[in-house]
């Protein structure tokens, strides 16, 4: 029987919501809007944009976009999130084209600085690892939530037209305990945070919500991110969250591809370029102001599938099957009726082209396995 998430249909393990062929690696429902995105993204043209973590994974590639549809780009970041030569040669942050101001979304001044004259910001600044936020929810609670009251504070104050707040899928949570199985998480369902870093970005949510709504105050619209992958995405030490990139290099080392119950948990995987196009979109589409819309593909993609695309490019790669703990939830996707509807998006890389895409990159880049990641013992 299906569960229902709030009275909605939820899915049956091997079909979903959006209509696409349930868990595995099915493509995207693609929809063919009357304009292009790179169409509609002319309206950035000359217009000034700043982009809070523009110098991570997604911020570079958004700032990269935003350049070439002739946007004057500023970049605001800490640049610590990785190694320097993470940062750029692999983000290639140096190469951005962006005005590149090295610095905290919690200092005031910086953050005024970069405001003067902007016309558009995406907020996408954060102590983005849910297993760092956990260890150090200090820095989780100053990175998100002082450093989005400061910019929140300073954008109301400003002659800013919209602010894009980056928000996360975990919000979520777990979803609804009495569905087995995987389910969609649609935007309006009850949110349920069960880690430090979920708990910031919900709340991250309700206060741009709280501070962007008045009549004179610059629009925004939420971005809840899906998991995001792709090139050149590395993974950060004590962090298994980026399931593409981790079994990737542990199957490039050598090193067995670990299936926690077989594989069978899953995560909508949304690749990087997609989502750098979505938030870009963001932006200037008419009905995302004040809305909160999710950015994912609407197809779960099980653990186990993306081993299986990793696995033909390593010949030495193998799997080994550990229990799943008990409870463990088998994960999530995206509803993504309102991100075709608000943002008229839907994403252009499937998953099975995404990983190829991956894979052939980190076999180009051997330098991009991080060294502590070659020094640790296998996993
Ligand atoms: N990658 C994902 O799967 C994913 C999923 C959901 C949401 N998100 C969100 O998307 C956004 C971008 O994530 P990402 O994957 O590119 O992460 P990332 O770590 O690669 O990029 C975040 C950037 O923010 C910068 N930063 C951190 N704290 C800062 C501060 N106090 N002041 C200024 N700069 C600071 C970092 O230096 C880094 O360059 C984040 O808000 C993250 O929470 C990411």
């Amino acid at each position: 029987m299906p569960g229902t998430v709030n009275g909605k249909q939820n899915v049956a393990p091997h079909g979903n919501a959006n209509g696409n062929d349930g868990v595995g690696t099915g493509s995207p429902a693609r929809e063919v809007f009357e304009e292009s995105v790179e169409a509609r993204l002319e309206k950035l043209r000359d217009s000034r944009v700043v982009v809070t973590g523009g110098a991570g994974l997604v911020g570079s590639r958004l700032a990269r976009l935003l350049r070439r549809v002739d946007a004057e780009v500023t970049v605001l970041d800490r640049l610590d999130a990785y190694p320097d030569a993470v940062h750029s040669t692999l983000f290639g942050v140096d190469r951005l084209g962006a005005d590149v101001v090295v610095g905290d979304v919690c200092d005031r001044e910086a953050v005024r600085r970069v405001l003067t004259g902007a016309d558009y910001v995406v907020h996408a600044a954060a102590y983005a690892d849910v297993a760092a936020c956990t260890r150090r929810p200090d820095i989780a609670f100053r990175a998100n939530v002082e450093g989005t009251q400061v910019m929140l504070e300073e954008v109301a104050a400003s002659d800013v037209r919209r602010l894009v707040l980056v928000s996360s899928a975990a919000v979520y949570g777990n979803g609804d305990p009495a569905i087995r199985g995987p389910q969609v998480f649609q935007e309006d369902q009850r949110l349920l945070p069960v880690s430090v870093y979920a708990n910031s970005k919900l709340w991250a949510e309700h206060q741009t919500r709280l501070m962007l709504n008045g009549p004179e105050t610059p629009e925004f619209a939420v971005l809840r991110y899906f998991s995001v992958y792709g090139d050149p995405q590395v993974p950060k030490p004590g962090s298994h969250s980026w399931m593409v990139a981790w079994l990737s290099m542990q199957a490039r080392l050598g090193r067995p591809m670990r299936l926690n119950g077989g594989g069978v948990q899953v995560r909508d995987l949304v690749h990087v370029e997609d989502v750098a196009a979505a938030t870009a979109l963001a932006l200037v589409e008419d009905g995302m102001a004040g809305a909160t819309v999710n950015v994912g593909t609407g197809v779960p993609t099980s653990v186990r599938a993306v081993g299986e695309l990793i696995a033909p490019h390593f010949p030495q790669s193998h799997f080994v099957t550990t229990p799943l703990p008990e409870g463990d939830p088998l994960g999530g996707y995206a509803s993504t009726e309102q991100c075709r509807e608000l943002l008229r998006w839907t994403p252009r890389i499937d998953v099975r082209a995404g990983v190829e895409r991956y894979v052939r990159w980190l076999s180009a880049t051997p330098h991009a396995v991080p060294g502590w990641l070659t020094a640790a013992p296998a996993a």
